[in-house]
């Protein structure tokens, strides 16, 4: 079974077509790297895919089902980290993934309560151990993604949406996240990411897919992609970003 199947995906703002029938398939374990233009409806496409935004036409399966159906048990099991994290900024890391948590085990009924151990592991995942009872508005633009990646961690969801996981991520955090996801596909979970920076997605996906003018312009496998070598890739991505 796959993990999340859309089809005809459309959507239109203010009478622009900003995606005009999209299609994508992800299997477990499987890690989808998606690419386009500013502008060309990755982050609307993640929403959509969320089901925290419904699109004109189309349909979403997540494990099998339509999204509306088992709401919200069956988003619950998805991590999503979509645009700027927003965080209670007075309160430390450690004291938001603990908000964060207890919303979740009080959602998942039947779900393990997660305790004070879980959350120092999720805390050094992400490498924030030093910094966990810092306030989060003191924390850098790469700090904060971190602790959003640790938040959609937590529940051990089946499906990762991640919105520009990689900014403003130092080379060291970037290596960080590539191994992270990297281990949570290797255990399952689904992964569909979207990011600017080509070189990272040919090392950390399996596959792309490339949108342009409401298309997908390209899907290809990595290994097929690098067959041109690191340079050919990256001049094919951008060709099909240029539509
Ligand atoms: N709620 C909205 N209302 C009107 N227009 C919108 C809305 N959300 C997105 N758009 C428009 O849809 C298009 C796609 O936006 P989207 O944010 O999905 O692009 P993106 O591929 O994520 O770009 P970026 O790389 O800059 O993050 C843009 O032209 C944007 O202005
Ligand atoms: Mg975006």
């Amino acid at each position: 079974m796959k993990v999340l199947e859309a089809d005809g995906i459309v959507q239109v703002f203010e009478g622009r077509e900003v995606l005009a029938g999209l299609d994508l398939t992800l299997g477990q374990g499987e890690i989808l790297g998606l690419l386009g233009a500013n502008g060309a409806g990755k982050s609307t496409l993640l929403k959509i895919l969320s089901g925290m935004q419904r699109p004109v036409s189309g349909r979403v399966r997540f494990l099998g089902k339509p999204l509306s159906e088992g709401y919200p048990g069956s988003l619950a099991r998805m991590g999503v980290s979509i645009n700027e994290p927003v965080f209670y900024e007075s309160l430390s890391a450690r004291e938001n993934l603990e908000i964060d948590l207890a919303y979740l085990s009080l959602a998942n009924a039947g779900h393990r309560a997660v305790e004070s151990a879980g959350i120092s592991q999720l805390l050094e995942k992400v490498g924030l151990t030093a910094d966990s009872a810092t306030a989060v508005g003191r924390y850098s633009m790469g700090m904060r993604q971190r602790l959003a990646l640790a938040r959609c961690m937590g529940h051990h969801p089946d499906l990762y949406l991640l919105d520009e996981p990689l900014n403003g991520l130092d080379p060291i955090a970037i290596g960080q996240l590539r191994d992270s996801l990297r281990n949570l596909a290797a255990q399952g979970s689904a992964i569909l990411f979207s990011s600017h920076i080509l070189s990272e997605v040919l090392h950390t996906a399996d596959r792309v897919m490339v949108i342009a003018g409401g298309r997908v312009s390209l899907r290809a496998s990595v290994p097929e992609l690098l067959s041109k070598g690191q340079e050919g890739a990256e001049q094919t991505l951008i060709k099909a970003m240029e539509g």
